[in-house]
């Protein structure tokens, strides 16, 4: 009996996202924000080239300014762990509609990924979705020190 074809040996990066799943890291993390001032609950998720998922939420502090974002919360874990090439980030909030990421959390995600899809959802059942250029087009990039 002929055996099949082998599947081609994709590697992570180019295997479809499955948003679902990285919605639902997403969602997962908000679980874990520390909103006690704003009552915004923020959960990201980032997708690196090898498939892995790097979680994140917002912490909020009593000295405001110190407030760290879900996503640049992700983006800290991923690159402690080794992690520098990514693809997508799902960033999930409590409230109604969806957000974009805020100016802070586009520059720092653009550093490491300035082609990442961005998706988003609230607890409505829209999900949004853009490309981080889009998002922040004309970004500072690291060849503009030289
Ligand atoms: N926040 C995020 O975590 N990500 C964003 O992109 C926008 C804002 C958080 C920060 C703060 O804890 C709360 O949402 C309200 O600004």
């Amino acid at each position: 009996m002929k055996t099949p074809p082998k599947a081609p040996n994709l590697s992570p990066s180019d295997a479809p996202l499955d948003e679902r799943a990285l919605l639902a890291a997403a969602r997962a993390a908000l679980e874990h924000a520390h909103s006690p001032y704003s009552g915004v609950r923020v959960g990201a998720a980032l997708l690196d080239t090898a498939g892995r998922v790097h979680a994140g939420c917002n912490v909020e502090n009593a000295s405001y300014g110190l407030t760290i974002c879900a996503e640049r919360n992700a983006l800290a874990r991923a690159v402690a762990d080794g992690s520098a090439e990514f693809v997508a980030i799902a960033i999930a909030t409590n409230r109604a509609s969806c957000l974009a990421p805020c100016g802070a959390c586009r520059q720092v995600l653009s550093e490491f990924a300035p082609n990442l899809r961005v998706l988003s959802v609230g607890t409505g059942a829209a999900c949004e979705s853009w490309s981080l250029t889009e998002l922040l087009p004309m970004a500072f990039r690291p060849s503009d020190l030289h």
